[in-house]
């Protein structure tokens, strides 16, 4: 299947890139097609509810930026990775901001979601994850993993092994069974 890993962190060579690169070895080695979008380096500004996207059919946002090249992978990935940074106990502003910009959709297509957070305390997840949870079931899709990291766990073999693993246990939609797809 098509994933799409949206790495919202700014920082090159970081831990959410080291944890991506490791998912999309496994991924790739299961056959998967896995494309990455710096979402924390790209110029994407935030949803400005003008509602020209809503007032013409072709539900298009009329903000001149990064998006433009981003929107075509949204519409073709069969699951949809959010991979970022906790910034104050949230997403990285880039990341959120992207996210917004769903807003001429209001849902993407994508069944399939997955989280991976990377983090400098442990418990600081909560409201990322309650977010996501709220995003994914707003899109009718299914959440395949939750993995999030920590401190000096972030680029720990352990940890690596782990994201490597994840990636390569995702399922084609056509391996499952009928229903569960
Ligand atoms: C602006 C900013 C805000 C942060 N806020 C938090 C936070 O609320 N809780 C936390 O545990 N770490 C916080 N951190 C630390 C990062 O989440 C942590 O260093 C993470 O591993 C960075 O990932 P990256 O290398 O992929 O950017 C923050 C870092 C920055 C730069």
């Amino acid at each position: 299947m098509k994933i799409l890993v949206l790495n919202g962190s700014p920082r090159r060579n970081g831990n959410t890139e080291t944890h991506i690169e490791a998912f999309k070895r496994g991924a790739e080695e299961r056959g998967h097609i896995v494309e990455v979008i710096p979402i924390g380096r790209v110029r994407v500004k935030p949803c400005e509810v003008c509602e020209y996207c809503h007032e013409q059919k072709g539900r298009k946002c009329r903000i001149d930026d990064d998006m433009i090249f981003i929107y075509p992978s949204l519409k073709k990935a069969d699951m949809v990775v959010f991979a970022s940074p906790v910034h104050y106990f949230g997403f990285s502003a880039q990341l959120q901001a992207m996210l917004s910009r769903i807003y001429c959709w209001h849902k993407l297509p994508a069944s399939k979601y997955a989280l991976i957070l990377s983090s400098g305390s442990p418990d600081v997840f909560d409201g990322i994850i309650g977010q996501y949870r709220h995003i994914v079931k707003y899109f009718g899709g299914r959440d395949e993993g939750i993995l999030t990291v920590s401190g000096k766990d972030n680029k720990s073999e352990e940890t690596l092994q782990k994201m490597y693993e994840f990636g390569k246990s995702l399922k084609d939609p056509k391996e499952e069974p009928p229903g569960q797809e």
